[in-house]
């Protein structure tokens, strides 16, 4: 293995079915993934995240560009690519008439593992994702939260040196969510990197060192949490619900961003005292607290994520 874990350049994806409209889902994406590191798309829905993941697990052809893996060119080679990568796909759902504890198991031996390795991560999976009190239940039996905690077990058990999971989180209780967090961390701790997707900012906040923040098939900006915060330009918000008709009045203070009814202005802390007394004097109220990716999101995307 050798160089990046996963560079793409300006990868294009359209979409073209009969009968349906024409979609360019990915509009020239360029990013790269560094060796042991957690990386996150972060976007709302159909941004093309999991387009992209589809494409760089070398489920789905690129209609232009290309991704490389540990320098291997995955449009050439990617027979040559997937003994690296392993993938968590977007509603993925473990064999229903299997096990947790067989499901595992058996993707670990189809994959090469020997029987005493394979046997051994099973049990390291099961636990580490809170699955012992139904590994031996066929998975048909088990919640959504425990069947998407089975696939993400599954593919941790891998140790696979490029990890791909497209929002593995979705439908989990927000302990198991923590289990799996808590999972890929000790996962790049041994040298995996990991590239996921998600929509849910205090996931990418939480769990990424890097994200990029993707809207309508393009990379909108990237960085760490902390410097897409601090691109926003202060270290406070003021969040007026019902002040979207008045932004005109709060921008010479700081960046305002406006979402439905509400207002968000983002001042430095020396500019709260004139902020708020503007509010009061306009009737309205308004809660403070310290910027959040939620900012930096709003700012870069326009929209919030979860806006339809
Ligand atoms: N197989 C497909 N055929 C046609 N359009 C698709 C297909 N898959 C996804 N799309 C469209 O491509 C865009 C990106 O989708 P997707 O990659 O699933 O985004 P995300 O995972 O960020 O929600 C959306 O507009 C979606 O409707
Ligand atoms: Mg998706």
């Amino acid at each position: 293995m050798s160089g990046e874990a996963l560079r793409s350049v300006d990868l294009r994806k359209t979409y073209q079915s009969r009968g349906a409209p024409t979609v360019e889902a990915l509009k020239g994406v360029s990013m790269e993934v560094h060796r042991g590191e957690r990386v996150a798309l972060l976007g709302r829905n159909g941004a093309g995240k999991t387009t992209f993941l589809r494409i760089a697990s070398t489920l789905l052809r690129p209609t232009s560009g290309s991704v490389e893996i540990f320098d291997i060119d995955i449009a050439a080679a990617p027979q040559k690519a997937r003994p690296y990568i392993a993938v968590v796909p977007q509603e993925g759902k473990p064999f229903f008439h299997l096990t947790p504890r067989e499901q595992i198991y058996t993707y670990l031996r189809a994959r090469g593992f020997a029987r005493e390795t394979a046997k051994a991560r099973t049990e390291e999976a099961l636990d580490r994702m809170g699955l012992t009190g139904f590994a031996n239940q066929l998975s048909v039996t088990l919640s959504g939260g425990q069947r998407q905690r089975t696939m993400v077990a599954t593919v941790i058990a891998t140790e696979a040196p490029l990890l791909f999971l497209d929002e593995p989180t979705i439908g989990m209780d927000p302990f198991a969510r923590r289990e799996v967090w808590a999972s890929l961390r000790a996962l790049t701790q041994k040298g995996s990197t990991i590239l996921l997707t998600t929509h849910y900012l205090d996931e990418a906040e939480v769990l990424s060192q890097r994200l990029y923040i993707v809207e309508r098939g393009v990379v909108l900006s990237s960085g760490t949490a902390e410097e897409l915060k601090r691109s926003v330009g202060g270290t406070l918000k003021v969040l007026i619900p019902d002040g979207a008709s008045q932004a005109e009045r709060f921008r010479s203070f700081g960046t305002c961003v406006t979402d439905g009814l509400s207002l968000t202005v983002v001042v430095s802390p020396n500019a709260l005292g004139e902020v708020m007394g503007l509010v009061t004097r306009s009737g309205m109220t308004a809660t403070v607290g310290p910027v959040t990716l939620e900012e930096a999101f709003l700012r870069a995307v326009g929209r919030s994520i979860n806006e339809d």
